[in-house]
């Protein structure tokens, strides 16, 4: 890509990848067809969607229309392919599910990205509080019961999303009531509540740090729409803001971007409400921020890179810092490649002003830096080129079609598409 464009247009966010993988694996608790709508085009969904196919699953997907229709028979297979659940990260959501319909499931450590040690202990203990037996045998996470899951009270050390997920789940078919207390409270974690809810489970407290779900004999299908994912309308409006530019992001959710809009605004941007979505607009060098990103409510680590990349450009010094995973600063690396003036410290990173940055080959370490890279590309003196983009294409549909419709002078190589 050649730097120096405004993004400037308007843009559509689909529904959030770290949402639907969920919903897809919730899918598992009620034989017969379940329909998803506002489902991403990105390459996760389609290694979810064979995870599931793999448990015996049907699943149907029209990818322009942003549908799936995932048909899960009486009975699925407790075994999931390894090679497919080391790909990605939220595979791990199918534990609860299958644990708490089969009695039994046994998953390989998942995979992700290379942003940390990724531990899996509170999902664990989780399910074993409530009643099953959970071991690693040969890097496969097997968990066993006999007859139901009982309902317990579950306090979690840090509210990871993923294991407030799999034990909302589990819960849903567990005998009496279940207790998650320290729950995460990400919007992402409302929409499986919604969905969960719909299918005809009882939870109390969607979207607090309480849940309460009173454990039901069975479930539904049904049609649910996903939520919008707020980290890539985080992203564009953090692309507006750097290149001094002006894009209405259609479905974006103000309301799920409180702080990081907030933050926005302090740099600089001018957010507007606009019908069904919002409106960022920026003129001239953004000011430098001081970002702490934490759970939800907090600055969400998932925008981690795309702010060190917005405060590449900006004027003044900004301490960033990092408290949910440990190694989400190996990409700054790579900004530094670009002429980024960074200096880490374990979870801190400073960042000091350049007068620009120039363009280089950069490689994308993870979904956030791949796109965080391209974004710091449109703001470098020169051709920027960024490799390994198949990390992007897990999280950010059509990424570079839609830069291109804001302005972009951007490029994609043909030997760089993935095969979704
Ligand atoms: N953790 C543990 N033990 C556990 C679970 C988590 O120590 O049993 C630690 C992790 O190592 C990490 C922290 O807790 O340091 C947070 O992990 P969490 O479980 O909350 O995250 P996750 O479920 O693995 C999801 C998203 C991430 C997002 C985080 C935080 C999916 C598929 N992934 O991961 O998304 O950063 O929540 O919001 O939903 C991304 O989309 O780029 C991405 C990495």
């Amino acid at each position: 890509m050649t730097g120096g464009t405004r993004l400037v247009g308007e843009v559509a966010v689909p529904g959030a990848k770290n949402s639907v993988l969920k919903l897809m694996a919730a899918s598992l608790l009620a034989p017969g067809r379940t329909t998803l709508d506002a489902v991403p085009d990105i390459l996760d969904v389609s290694v979810m969607a064979d995870v599931l196919r793999g448990l015996g699953a049907g699943a149907e997907r029209d990818r322009a229309g942003g549908r799936i229709v995932i048909d899960i028979p009486e009975v699925v297979d407790a075994t999931a392919d390894a090679e497919l659940v080391r790909r990605i990260r939220a595979s791990v959501a199918i534990l609860g599910p299958l644990v708490a319909r089969r009695g039994e499931a046994r998953v390989a450590l998942p995979g992700g990205d290379a942003i940390g040690s990724r531990a899996l202990d509170i999902h664990m203990n989780g399910l074993t509080k409530l009643g099953a037996v959970v071991d690693v045998e040969a890097g496969v996470l097997v968990a066993r019961c006999s007859g139901r899951l009982q309902g317990a009270s579950i306090w979690l050390d840090f509210p990871s999303v993923g294991a407030t997920e799999n034990l909302l789940m589990a819960g849903a078919l567990a005998k009496g009531t279940t207790v998650i207390d320290n729950a995460a409270q990400e919007p992402e974690i409302a929409d499986l509540c919604a969905l969960l809810t719909a299918m005809g489970a009882r939870i109390d407290g969607a979207g607090t740090s309480t849940l309460v779900i009173e454990g039901v004999e069975g479930l539904r299908p049904v049609l649910h729409r996903t939520v919008p994912d707020r980290i890539v309308a985080g992203t564009w409006a953090i692309g507006a803001l750097m290149t001094g530019g002006d894009v209405t992001i259609r479905h974006g959710r103000a309301e799920h971007l409180g702080i990081v809009l907030e933050k926005l605004v302090g740099a600089g941007a001018v957010v507007e409400l606009v019908e069904d979505g919002f409106r960022v607009s920026a003129d001239g060098r953004p000011r430098s921020i001081d970002v702490v990103t934490l759970p939800y409510p907090g600055f969400p680590t998932d925008l981690l890179p795309q702010v060190i990349a917005l405060e590449a450009v900006s004027e003044g010094i900004s301490l960033i810092t990092e408290n949910v995973f440990d190694s989400r600063f190996v990409f700054c690396r790579e900004l530094h490649a670009l002429g980024a003036d960074l200096r880490t410290d374990g979870h801190h990173v400073v960042v000091r002003p350049t007068p620009r940055l120039t363009g280089a080959s950069v490689l994308a370490s993870d979904v956030r830096a791949g796109a965080a890279l391209v974004l710091a590309g449109l703001m470098a003196e020169g051709t920027t080129v960024v490799r390994d983009v198949h990390h992007i294409d897990r999280g950010y549909a059509h990424f570079v079609e839609n830069l291109t419709a804001l302005g972009a002078e951007i490029r994609r190589e043909p030997s760089s598409v993935a095969a979704a």
